[in-house]
């Protein structure tokens, strides 16, 4: 029995070596679940990236302003059950919930539409995206690699924020909340909304709270290492959280397909329905491992846009969920 192990470890390291002999050709989505694994580590059966979550149950009743927007059932207005998963940013499973780097933090959710299908929106906490491409992602993980404390000045990381302003000014808009309740998500990436008379209207989705709590960085520092995980089961015994989940609508000529590009704060807000967010799932732990939000599953009456993100994306989360279940 005993020599089942190497035997077992080393045909899982001749299966990685043709992967790791051609890192460099691999399409960028398994380029940047490397860099992830190269920043964060590997910690078997959790994320490369938004590592520690937790998952909770609800639904969601979508408002007369969505259908007239979107033909997809998930607007109709029926209560539709959701599945949603917040998290601390990076790929560390146990990083301090207050610690900077958690930030942003995300809320993905997965709408279980009376089809049986079901329809994914993946958000996060910060406004815009640092980057608008997988290659500066990609070029983003590795400088962050190469730049450790010891790192000559500049580093690769202050190079790469000198050379690609949208990131700082991006990483400047998000703040450590009180509460995973008590945060605003933004989907970052358009989606086109397409109506039953087939209009089609670009927009970016907003999770707005029902109150905004940020703390400042000192006290986020001292909170407990899992202050946001511990608090929203704590919470939600006293009563169920609820989002308004808003579309911001481009107008003509705004950017679909630059996230690192917000659109004017003037842009019309169109409520699209709320998410109530009921209970915790019975075991957390469990259902995110088998959990997999993928920001390009889409119903119909919803598609991506030309966000060359939106692609990169779904083949990333999808390395990272294959990797994750081994
Ligand atoms: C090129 C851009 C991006 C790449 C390559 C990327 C990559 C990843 C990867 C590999 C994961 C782990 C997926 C899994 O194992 O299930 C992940 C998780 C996540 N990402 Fe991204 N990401 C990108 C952009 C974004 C953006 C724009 C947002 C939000 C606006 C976002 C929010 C999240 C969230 C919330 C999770 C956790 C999802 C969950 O709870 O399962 N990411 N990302």
């Amino acid at each position: 029995m005993k020599a089942l192990v190497p035997l077992a470890l080393s045909s899982v390291l001749i299966a990685a070596a043709p992967t790791l002999a051609r890192a460099d050709d691999a399409p960028v989505a398994e380029q940047i679940v490397n860099a992830m694994n190269k920043v964060f580590g590997v910690h078997a059966g959790f994320r490369a990236n938004h590592a520690k979550g937790i998952v909770a149950e609800g639904h969601f009743k979508g408002s007369p302003e969505a259908a007239a927007l979107s033909k997809a059932s998930l607007f109709a207005g029926a209560g539709i059950p959701v599945t949603i998963r917040f998290s601390d940013a990076t790929g560390l499973p146990t990083i301090p919930d207050g610690a900077p780097p958690a930030n942003p933090h995300g809320m993905a959710l997965k709408f279980h539409l009376p089809d049986g299908s079901d329809t994914d929106m993946v958000t996060n906490s910060l406004k815009f995206f640092p980057v608008a491409s997988g290659a500066d992602f990609r070029d983003l993980l590795l400088a962050v690699a190469a730049s450790p404390p010891d790192a000559p000045k500049p580093t690769k990381v202050e190079q790469f924020m000198a050379s690609h302003p949208a990131a700082p000014a991006a990483f400047a808009t998000v703040a450590t909340p009180d509460s995973f309740a008590d945060e605003e998500y933004y989907g970052v990436n358009a989606f086109i909304l397409i109506n039953a008379a087939g209009a089609r209207q670009a927009v970016r989705y907003q999770l707005v709270p029902e109150k905004l709590v940020h703390l400042d960085a000192a006290d986020a520092a001292k909170r407990p290492p899992n202050f946001l995980m511990e608090e929203l089961p704590e919470r939600l015994k006293r009563g169920p959280v609820t989002f308004h989940l808003k579309a911001q609508l481009a107008a003509p000529g705004d950017p679909t397909n630059d996230a690192t590009k917000a659109w004017p704060a003037d842009r019309k807000l169109v409520d699209l329905g709320v998410v109530t967010v009921e209970k915790i799932a019975p075991d957390s732990a469990t259902a995110e491992r088998a959990l997999l939000f993928l920001p390009g599953q889409v119903t119909d009456g919803i598609e991506a846009s030309d966000d060359p993100l939106i692609d990169v994306r779904n083949a990333a989360y999808a390395v990272s969920f294959s990797r994750r279940s081994q």
